[in-house]
């Protein structure tokens, strides 16, 4: 699969490939809403209606500390959040517009607090800012914008200019940028050139990139700017890739998948698609078996508290963390020519030369591992216990003589019947 991106700086990105996981915040208005952060445009909501949740946002339980500590707890190293999504809304005290969380009932700051309860608990911080904007006068309508389909709307954009709202964006990265300490990174969202979309000509990508570069030359950008070139890692969205991804040269690329828990980023009250605990961990495993990190999304309520669903799954995915994060940390492909059994995932630490074997699916009594020699492996256990996993030769591993009929290179791990009690067992292989 190739994908255009590239990195500047593998020393940049050095921090994120070693720590693999990371929390996703959704969070704006449409929490009031509660039916997807797309709801004003899915439903063409005009702005003056959609004030209605500009003046009743006032998340009274909100504490950041509180995710703060469950994303810690899950194993998350880094978070990223959305200072003002689609629906034009900032988080920030922002000096550029009124429509922002100081104005609102609740009337502070969300941002700082979230950046401030999240950098105590040791995570680094990321910033998503949308390109798109449906609350600024300046931002044309388009095929994406909520007024797309009233004819008055799209006769007054003769009198909108866009270069007055690049200029906007330029005011509020200066902002994002400047006051709240050293920010790792900023996540745009999103480009969609041709007709009747939006491009780096209308958001002035080049200027906003070289300021962004300008005041924190050490921060990583996502590639969603249409520039071609630019970007330090790959977005795939709710798409787990087949394979790591590759750029142009068919070298592999920094990467991070994002999910959502269910199908909406925003808080979406009847939507009822949730992936299991089990699932979550296996997308994390098999992200970094391909390369790549995990940013899973949280969308809180309108009080400012996770569901209760996404705590429970946070904490599963902690439970699992806790025991097993050997295999994500620092991890990242097997070796060459290592191919993972069936229903397994291998990821691998250069440094420690241990490679993991995720088992997806409980196998009957063995598990064969192609290509990989029993000469290479000097030891073996499961991670979550420390118990030994004996293994053999293929060729040895069944008494009726079977062996003849086998292939050499082939690693028999004998596993126990009933499958150990976590979500996803790994057995890690100390390699000689
Ligand atoms: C999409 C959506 C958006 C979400 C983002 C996360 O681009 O527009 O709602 O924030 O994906 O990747």
């Amino acid at each position: 699969m190739k994908v255009m991106a590239k990195s500047k700086t593998a020393n940049k990105t050095a921090w994120f490939v070693q720590d693999r996981f990371g929390m996703f915040i959704h969070w704006g208005l449409y929490a009031l809403a509660a039916r997807h952060e797309w709801v004003k445009r899915n439903e063409k909501i005009p702005t003056a209606e959609y004030n209605k949740y500009f003046e009743h946002f006032n998340p009274d339980l909100f504490n950041p500390r509180e995710w703060a500590r469950l994303a810690k707890g899950a194993g998350m190293k880094y978070f990223v959040i959305t200072a003002k999504h689609h629906e034009g809304f900032c988080l920030w005290d922002t000096k550029h517009t009124a429509f922002k969380a100081t104005n609102t009932p609740y009337g502070r700051d969300v941002l700082k607090q979230v950046i401030e309860a999240f950098r105590e608990e040791g995570l680094k911080v990321g910033v998503y800012y949308s390109l798109l904007d449906w609350h600024h006068p300046d931002f044309t309508v388009d095929k994406h914008h909520p007024m797309r389909d009233n004819p008055e709307e799209r006769k007054k954009n003769e009198q909108r200019q866009m270069p007055r709202y690049a200029a906007y964006m330029r005011n509020q990265v200066k902002e994002l940028l400047t006051n709240y300490g050293k920010i790792d990174i900023i996540w745009y969202d999103f480009s969609y050139p041709g007709e009747d979309g939006k491009g780096r000509a209308d958001w002035e990508s080049e200027k906003l990139y070289d300021l962004i570069c300008k005041l924190q030359p050490e921060i990583m950008v996502d590639n969603r700017l249409d520039l071609e070139g630019v970007g330090d890692f790959v977005t795939p969205e709710q798409f787990q890739p087949a394979a790591p991804l590759l750029d142009k040269e068919d070298k592999p690329v920094v990467w991070e998948g994002c999910q959502t828990f269910s199908g909406s980023w925003g808080y979406h009250r009847d939507e009822l698609t949730w992936k299991s605990t089990d699932l979550l961990i296996r997308m994390l495993v098999d992200g970094v078996s391909k390369g790549g990190n995990l940013l899973l999304n949280i969308g809180p309520t309108g009080r400012g508290e996770l569901d209760y669903r996404a705590r429970e799954r946070l904490e599963g995915i902690g439970q699992w963390m806790r025991l097993n994060s050997r295999s994500i940390y620092g991890c990242g492909p097997a070796p060459d020519g290592l191919v993972a059994p069936p229903d397994c995932r291998y990821t691998y630490n250069p440094v420690t030369n241990r490679l993991y074997l995720h088992v997806f699916a409980w196998p009957f009594r063995n598990i064969f591992s192609p290509g990989l020699s029993p000469e290479r492996v000097e030891y073996a256990q499961f991670l979550h216990d420390a118990s030994e996993v004996l293994f053999k030769p293929v060729a040895e591993a069944s008494w009726n003589g079977l062996g003849r009929h086998l292939k050499k290179d082939i690693c028999a791990f004998q596993v126990p019947i009933v499958k150990p009690p976590v979500d996803v067992p790994v057995i890690e292989l100390f390699l000689k």
